[in-house]
């Protein structure tokens, strides 16, 4: 065992991202040991792991591993010996073309986190594995609740014909949670998954996170961000996000799915509040109405999770104060 690995080694899938790398951040100041996963570049050149690496106790408590989910077994050296594993890892929707809608890659997406999974449960040595599932995979259906939590399932059929961003993504986000739950009840494995809403905050990541640069459109001066056709916008600081994975993965009795949203704001007061805290340094449109066309988001409720004693730390005024910060820190604004 690693010097200093109080707590064992965990692994955390696709730790160059803006979760996984506070996640692996506020891990090594808890004491664990870190197999973090990364992809490398198309040319098969090594990502820069630098923000990582030099993070405060990584070295001898942080191994770098690299592994794609195109081949699942790639995972299998960060996974073995590990207590826990944060599957983490997805590719994210900003390129995404609304009319992919692909059954293959789906159940391509479907079988490599569950191979994953099996992997867990072949090294023997994992005690839970946690992962991160999302919002796009409760929320969308078309029974109207007007505040949904972790009871509530995404119904793939829906998001097929009703809705149109980031429709791939919530496909496979809803298939993957499903299909681990189904092969944790078969296999035995402790499998707890976290659904966050809109992640935001500061990042260590070189390059501002998908997440970010979205809910900052109107702080970078866009008119068209995704969260104008949303009624009601949840969102999550990614620390927050970060300590609630540790919660669920240390809490003796934790069990399915926890729903992890700090903050139902509406578009109107959201506007406002950015107008008021930013208008002097940004040019922030008063919107009060979103252009939300058939689907009605709803609110979401954490409830499960608060109950079972956790806390949320920070708000809106925390999320949006450091990802600017952190943009300045970059050059992006
Ligand atoms: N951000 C949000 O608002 C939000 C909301 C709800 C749920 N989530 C979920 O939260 C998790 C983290 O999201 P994030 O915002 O931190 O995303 P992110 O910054 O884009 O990180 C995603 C990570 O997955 C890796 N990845 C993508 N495709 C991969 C592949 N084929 N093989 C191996 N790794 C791959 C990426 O690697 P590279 O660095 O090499 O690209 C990156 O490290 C995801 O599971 C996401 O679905 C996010």
């Amino acid at each position: 065992m690693a010097e200093g690995n109080e707590k064992g080694c965990v692994c955390v899938t696709g730790g160059t991202g803006f979760l996984a790398s506070r996640l692996i951040m506020k891990l090594l100041q808890q004491g664990y040991a870190v197999n973090a996963t990364v992809r490398s570049h198309r040319d098969g050149s090594p990502k820069d792991t630098s923000f990582l690496t030099n993070l405060e106790g990584a070295p001898g408590r942080l191994r770098i591993f690299v592994a794609d989910l195109d081949n699942p077994e790639s995972f299998s050296p960060a996974i073995e010996g590990c207590v826990g594993v944060f599957h983490v890892a997805q590719p994210m929707p900003d390129l995404e073309d609304p009319e992919d809608d692909d059954e293959a890659k789906y159940r391509e997406a479907v079988r490599g986190a569950v191979r994953i999974f099996e992997l867990c449960v072949k090294a023997g040595t994992v005690k839970r594995v946690v992962y991160t599932s999302s919002e796009s995979a409760m929320v969308f259906n078309d029974e109207g609740a007007e505040v949904v939590d972790e009871s509530c399932w995404s119904d793939v059929e829906y998001i097929r014909s009703s809705i149109s961003r980031e429709k791939a993504y919530s496909i496979c986000k809803t298939m993957i949670e499903k299909a681990g739950f189904e092969f944790a009840h078969k296999s035995g494995l402790d499998l707890v998954t976290v659904i966050p809403p809109y992640i935001h905050g500061p990042f260590i990541t070189p390059q501002c996170p998908y997440s970010v640069r979205l809910s900052m459109a109107w702080i970078f001066g866009d008119n068209d961000p995704i969260i104008e056709y949303q009624s009601v916008i949840p969102f999550v600081h990614v620390d927050d996000l970060a300590s609630a994975h540790i919660f669920v993965f240390e809490h003796p009795n934790a069990e399915g799915r926890y729903t992890c949203c700090a903050v139902n704001t509406t578009l109107g007061e959201l506007s406002a509040f950015l107008s008021t805290r930013y208008s002097h340094k940004y040019n922030i449109p008063l919107i009060k109405v979103s252009k939300e066309k058939g689907f009605k988001y709803p609110k979401e409720s954490s409830k499960k999770l608060l109950v079972a004693g956790f806390q949320f730390k920070y708000g809106l005024e925390d999320m949006f104060d450091g990802a600017i910060e952190c943009c300045k820190q970059r050059g992006l604004l």
